[in-house]
């Protein structure tokens, strides 16, 4: 399964920030992976929703081959194409208006903190999100994050954030005001275990953002990119965002993030406010651009939402049988909290089956299959984890 002397030299060189589990990879292809040995494994996490078009897709490799032999990276100093195909690419599809190009989700979630509190100017300084909500683990970002056992390490933290229960619509309207620069949520919290915010909650959120002359930024991260079914989440509830965060699928495996707003935010971040040296640069782009296309297909669309409807009816199978005492999903993202935390041990059995999920807790498990996974391997996952679970 895996070379000894790698884990040890990983533990030697590489700082233990990581609870990897016991296995490598050396190829992947669609939803399959394959370590040293040539075993294969069922990916059911795409990288955390980070290879929603499944691995090495062919349109992927051949946009990175054809940019990597032409043009790798030359800064934010000069123009290039690819970013700026991109950038329309992303107006056209999104919210109309311009995008700023980082590097990684955390940095997408600083750059809307930015904006917004550009925006907002020195008396609008304060920033609400959810309890539970991910946005990433650099100071900003890790700010808005609700997840105290993250930030408490790190406190003290950037002043101005609260912190909202998702299902809290008194709590949300009592912590906006005309001091908030930003409301900031996720339609679906992945990182927490898959819990759908409720649509009231986004109601009120875009209600009292319009009512104090706050932005309503929503993170994607996780959610866009098809991941639960439309390209965004945001547009299956008939909510628009002022700032939306993009990263992880966007580059189908490359480092990439975004953010993007409506036109009238075009102008608030202006030269010399923000910048990156690698952001946007034409690889990432090139890459992006092949993946955005592959991700915004009607018909890949429409499969999300079936296989997610036959999975999510597979793990309720579990609930009624007493294995699980819950199963969430929106498409393909999807969990399930088990009756006892032994969560973790439900992983290890699940790779040694062949298949990856991950734990969010001691009870949940969760489920991120690239979108392309077909619908025998998740027959096979749902068959899988019922052995698994009732051998516990
Ligand atoms: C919703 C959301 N926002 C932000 C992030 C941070 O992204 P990154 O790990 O690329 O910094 C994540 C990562 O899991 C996420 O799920």
């Amino acid at each position: 399964m895996i070379d000894e002397t790698l884990v040890q030299r990983e533990a030697a060189a590489v700082m233990p920030t990581y609870r990897r589990q016991h296995v490598a990879f050396v190829r992947g292809e669609g939803a399959s992976l394959w370590d040293a040995d040539g075993r294969r494994y069922v990916d059911c996490m795409a990288g955390i929703s980070m290879n929603n078009v499944g691995h090495c897709h062919p349109a992927v490799v051949s946009a990175i081959a054809e940019q990597a032999g032409r043009l790798i990276n030359v800064s934010n100093l000069y123009y290039t194409e690819p970013m700026v195909a991109l950038a329309e690419w992303i107006r056209d599809h999104a919210l109309g208006g311009r995008s700023f190009f980082c590097n990684s989700g955390a940095e997408a979630s600083e750059a809307a903190l930015k904006l917004a509190r550009k925006h907002g100017g020195p008396g609008r300084t304060e920033v609400v999100a959810l309890v539970d909500g991910f946005h990433g683990r650099t100071y900003g970002a890790l700010s808005m994050t609700g997840q105290p056992s993250k930030q408490e390490p790190f406190a003290p933290l950037v002043p101005g954030v609260r912190h909202v229960d998702r299902d809290d619509p008194a709590g949300l309207e009592a912590a906006v005001g005309d001091r908030t620069c930003a409301i900031v949520l996720e339609i679906v919290q992945g990182e927490c275990g898959v819990h759908p915010v409720p649509l009231e909650m986004i109601r009120l959120a875009r209600e009292l953002a319009d009512r104090h002359g706050a932005l309503l930024v929503i993170d994607e991260i996780q959610t866009g990119l098809s991941r639960t079914g439309p390209l965004f989440a945001f547009q299956d509830i008939g909510i628009v965002p002022d700032v939306m965060c993009l990263a992880k699928s966007l580059g189908g495996g490359v480092p990439i993030g975004a953010v993007t707003a409506r036109p009238e935010f075009d102008a608030v971040l202006q030269p010399g406010d923000h910048g990156s040296t690698f952001a946007g640069g034409p690889l990432a782009c090139a890459a992006a651009l092949a993946s955005c296309a592959v991700l915004a297909d009607a018909d890949l669309q429409q499969s999300v939402r079936v296989k997610g409807a036959a999975l999510l009816a597979d793990l309720e199978g579990l609930v009624t049988d007493g294995l699980a005492t819950e199963a969430r999903g929106r498409g393909l993202m999807t969990a399930v909290d088990l009756p006892l935390p032994r969560a973790a041990e439900v992983v290890e059995s699940m790779l040694a089956e062949g298949y990856l999920v991950n734990n969010t807790s001691a009870r949940t498990i969760r489920m991120l299959p690239p979108l392309v996974i077909d619908g025998d391997d998740l027959d096979a996952l749902t068959v899988t984890l019922r052995r698994v679970l009732t051998a516990l």
